[in-house]
């Protein structure tokens, strides 16, 4: 199209947009007309939770990003990421294989969105599928047609393009793992060139020592950890068995009754101090429009529990679906709440910084 022909276009939308402004949403504060809310402030968009609210809000939608406000000098379970459940089961990402996929989804933008709004750490399903690696849905270990997602090998690339373009963060994959060709991961790691970023088991305390420092970690290029739920891996690629390092409350429905924290059936009780607490909060099914409701004050709750649950140790991960569906917070804010914990025991990452 040429600029003539657009000028006109140009000309409405600024116009327009010098309309909108004046409707100034903010944080929290309402945006009535959702088209029309161009205005929420960076790092918030606009949104409804049918099942929360009335109306539209501006809703946090990024994380605060606690080595870039405070530092990153300390280890690395002194801290709390985003996580995202089923990470690659994306809403409305086109079928890769020949038939239309019938299966739910627990996400609704690309890993690269994900990583770049301060998501740091990936739930990923991998399996032997059609002679490779995908990531999918499935029952008994077994990738179909139709729960298919995608190939590991895209996923991984993008995770590599991040890593390279953000050289001091750190990304954590926690995978479901049904993989069982030989080597078939360090094969798909491998071709994504993320080898070079490979945290080794020999580098991770398994009697819940400290961790390394962020800032060694940053410093020796070693920012990918990666946990499979296969025992085996351990010994024959490397790769670090999750429940060695990690302890993990229930997942689905069972991690979701208010005051109950309780440890999934492969990990350790939660009192027992491997490094790491990582704390599910998402349904057995999801259900999109009702995640803004759960990601806000049940989330905190839920947290809170699992703190005493865990020892009085707070979460470094906490999964969720839909990730940035909130009433206005949400997991963003949880995160807050956690990094101010561990960081400086108040209840606000940003209190640390005033010291
Ligand atoms: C919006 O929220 C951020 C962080 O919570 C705060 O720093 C900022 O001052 C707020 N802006 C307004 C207009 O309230
Ligand atoms: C707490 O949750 C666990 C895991 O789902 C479950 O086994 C247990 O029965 C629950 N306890 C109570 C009191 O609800
Ligand atoms: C880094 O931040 C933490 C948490 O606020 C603080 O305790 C520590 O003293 C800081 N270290 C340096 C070297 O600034």
């Amino acid at each position: 199209m040429g600029l003539n022909i657009l000028l006109p276009y140009i000309f409405i939308f600024s116009l327009l947009s010098s309309f909108l402004s004046s409707f100034g949403c903010s944080n929290g504060s309402e945006c009535k007309e959702v088209n029309l809310c161009g205005k929420c402030e960076q790092g918030f968009h606009c949104f409804d939770c049918l099942a929360g609210f009335t109306g539209s809000r501006c809703i946090r939608s990024t994380t605060t990003d606690q080595f870039k406000l405070l530092n990153n000098s300390l280890p690395f379970n002194k801290y709390a990421f985003l996580t995202t459940h089923n990470a690659f089961a994306i809403n409305g990402e086109h079928s890769r294989t020949k038939v239309p996929r019938i299966t739910f989804s627990n996400q609704e933008d690309s890993i690269t969105q994900q990583l770049q709004n301060g998501v740091r750490a990936l739930m990923l399903d991998t399996y032997d599928f059609e002679g490779d690696v995908w990531l999918c849905h499935s029952f008994g270990g077994k990738c179909f047609d139709y729960t298919a997602f995608e190939p590991a090998i895209d996923t991984l690339r993008e995770i590599e393009a991040f890593l390279s373009s953000n050289p001091t963060e750190i990304v954590t994959l926690i995978l479901e793992d049904y993989v069982k060709a030989a080597k078939g991961l360090t094969e798909v790691f491998t071709k994504a060139g993320l080898m070079k970023y490979w945290f080794p088991i020999s580098r991770m305390p398994k009697q819940g020592q400290d961790w390394p420092l962020v800032s060694d970690m940053v410093a020796k290029n070693q920012r990918l950890i990666v946990f499979t739920s296969m025992r085996s891996k351990e010994q024959s690629e490397g790769i670090a068995y999750q429940w060695n390092y990690m302890v993990e409350n229930q997942y689905g429905d069972g991690g979701m009754k208010a005051g109950n924290c309780t440890n999934r059936a492969e990990s350790s009780a939660l009192s027992v101090t491997k490094s790491l607490v990582l704390v599910n909060y998402f349904r057995s099914v999801p259900l999109k429009d009702l995640s803004c409701v759960d990601n806000s004050a049940n989330l905190m709750k839920m947290l809170r529990t699992c703190h005493t649950a865990a020892g009085n140790r707070w979460a470094n991960f906490v999964a969720v679906d839909y990730y940035k569906r909130s009433e206005g917070g949400g997991a963003f804010e949880a995160l807050d709440m956690l990094n101010g914990q561990l960081l400086c025991g108040y209840d606000n990452v940003y209190a640390c910084k005033r010291g």
